[in-house]
């Protein structure tokens, strides 16, 4: 066993879904070398480590998400020589670098499963098969997250494969102990190459119900309570632990749909720790995606501050002292953050606010390429402009208006449009053509207008960033909220010893007054980070009600 040293818990970690980051080649497609070129921004940004979501080969069903070869880069992105040079680079800047593990399925392009439908050895079971039913009905009732009904059928093995995502990546049968040994092979293999851990796709599916039983009906859902969670998943997270990652001091982070605090423990608390560690060293909870929605983005509802504010402070209290957490406003799963949970209108103010409102919170915090810029959503004129395969499978049997007005809002296409560096040509992202549409609102957001701007919401993030690293309170202090019930108000204080950090955020367009908590008044507080001109410390004898702007948000510190 290698000591672990934690060291993730000290930082803070960017997020680069790789085609649109930034094209170094002029094809059109984001690229290592684009990521090389911009490794000294995202080092500007204070910033400890990148995660890459997937640049392996992969046919591009799900935009990588679908892998025909775990054990090489794609050649789009510059192949494996490009990324041992990022790799390098990176951690010549005290970058690390985190992989997207994809292991609950792979490409129906992938070698193995080529060879799994044709029954040849030793592949035949590496992907979950069942004949059909007698009645000709499909094996189970289960649907897939992206493509209909969770089965296929196979013309050359006359059977049918389990696909919980589109039609192209079948799930890998992880009951088979050679698919876990083909894992643990991919592990050891990138972390002997130098990366520092994996962020782990949907790891949570990777187990299914003995028997593959049907499910109660949940529409669009049908199957999840009998593959999430599943009855060996701990089993096998520990075998990878044991035989692999606890051999590196590394990090791991598990993508888990539907996962409670409590249940998050039993992967990531002490008692997960079997000897070796724990199962997994954070996970990616959902709750906080789903203050405008019912669980998915496509179940629109009223963005509910209460709902967040229970999202963040639920996981905050029953973490604490047990287990660390994991931090996002967004990803290239979800629309931007500032469209959903802040205002276009008033776009730098409340992108300021929502940086606020979770980088002073306990736990790891990662920040989505764009999301520093204010990069906002797209409302493309046409539904054929979409390229995701989950949007386009959604409400199929709804008029095309209501799709694209449902797609304008709830589309992770939105996450997905090239990085805005200029105001030049296709937002400076590439000299080629796009290989997807840039927001024509590149001219206004963009990096380069922001890097000259010292208000710019680019400069507030590497300020933020480096006040938050600054001050052990954030990383170690206890957590308390004010004012649960509030509607436009999110305010908590981290205490540690004498130092007591306040961080208020208002969530309206309206004025909002605040009145200091008791432990705060009368006493002088310092304003460490602010979104409007004008405002200033709290002196001993000053005012307790604070009347706060639209989306204003303030940090203060009080003692210490
Ligand atoms: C979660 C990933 O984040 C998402 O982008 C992908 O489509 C699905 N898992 C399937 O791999």
């Amino acid at each position: 066993m290698t000591k672990q040293t934690y060291w993730y818990k000290e930082g803070v970690f960017y997020q680069i879904w790789p085609r649109s980051f930034k094209d170094g080649n002029g094809d059109g497609m984001g690229d290592l070398f684009g990521v090389i070129e911009k490794l000294d921004y995202i080092k500007s940004l204070n910033v400890d480590g990148i995660w890459f979501s997937p640049l392996y080969p992969s046919p591009g069903a799900d935009c990588g998400y679908d892998i025909s070869d775990y054990m090489d880069i794609a050649a789009e992105f510059g192949g494996m020589e490009a990324f041992q040079r990022m790799l390098e680079e990176a951690h010549a800047r005290g970058l690390k670098v985190i992989m997207d593990l994809v292991v609950n399925h792979t490409s129906d392009e992938h070698e193995w499963f080529q060879k799994s439908r044709e029954r040849i050895d030793p592949y035949t079971d590496y992907y979950v098969w069942r004949p059909a039913k007698k009645n000709g009905k499909l094996p189970n009732n289960w649907d897939s997250m992206f493509e209909g009904k969770a089965w296929q059928w196979d013309d050359v093995r006359k059977e049918y494969y389990l696909h919980l995502f589109a039609i192209k990546q079948p799930d890998l049968n992880m009951d088979n102990p050679l698919v876990r040994e083909e894992v643990k092979k991919i592990l050891k293999f990138w972390l002997d190459l130098g990366v520092d851990g994996f962020r782990e796709d949907v790891i949570t599916f990777i187990s299914k119900e003995e028997g593959l039983p049907d499910a109660f009906p949940l529409p669009g859902y049908t199957g999840i309570s009998k593959y999430n969670h599943g009855p060996h998943i701990h089993e096998y997270l520990q075998e990878f632990r044991r035989d692999v990652l606890s051999h590196y001091d590394c990090m791991t982070l598990a993508e888990a749909p539907l996962v409670s605090p409590r249940l998050a423990l039993t992967y990531i608390g002490p008692d997960a720790d079997k000897g070796c560690g724990a199962d997994i060293d954070m996970m990616i909870q959902f709750q906080c995606m789903c203050a405008d929605c019912f669980y998915s983005d496509y179940m629109p509802l009223p963005f509910s501050l209460r709902k967040l504010k229970k999202a963040f402070s639920s996981w905050q209290a029953g973490l604490r002292g047990k287990a660390w957490n994991m931090l996002y406003l967004g990803n290239h799963d979800h629309p931007r953050v500032i469209s959903r949970y802040g205002s276009e209108e008033y776009r730098v103010e409340s992108g300021k606010m929502l940086a606020a409102a979770y980088l002073f919170q306990q736990g790891t915090p990662f920040i989505y390429q764009g999301q520093e810029l204010g990069m906002t959503n797209w409302y493309p004129a046409r539904i054929d402009m979409y390229e995701d395969v989950q949007t386009l499978n959604q409400h199929l049997k709804d008029p095309e208006k209501k799709r694209l007005k449902l797609y304008h809002r709830a589309s992770r296409d939105s996450a997905r449009t090239p990085v805005q560096w200029t105001d030049g040509p296709n937002a400076g992202f590439t000299e080629g053509t796009p290989w997807f549409y840039v927001n024509e609102n590149y001219k206004e957001i963009n990096a380069a207008a922001q890097e000259t701007d010292p208000d710019s919401l680019l400069n507030f993030y590497r300020k933020a960033v480096a006040l938050r690293k600054s001050l052990p309170v954030v990383r170690d202090g206890s957590y308390r909220e004010f004012k649960k019930w509030s509607g436009r108000l999110y305010a908590y204080e981290r205490v540690l010893g004498e130092e007591r950090l306040l961080v208020i955020c208002s969530f309206s367009k309206k004025e909002t007054a605040f009145r200091l908590p008791k432990a705060c008044r009368g006493k002088a507080g310092t304003l460490l980070l602010k979104n409007y001109d004008g405002t200033g410390d709290i002196a001993a004898d000053g005012k307790d009600l604070l009347k706060l702007k639209p989306y204003e948000m303030r940090v203060y510190r009080f003692g210490g």
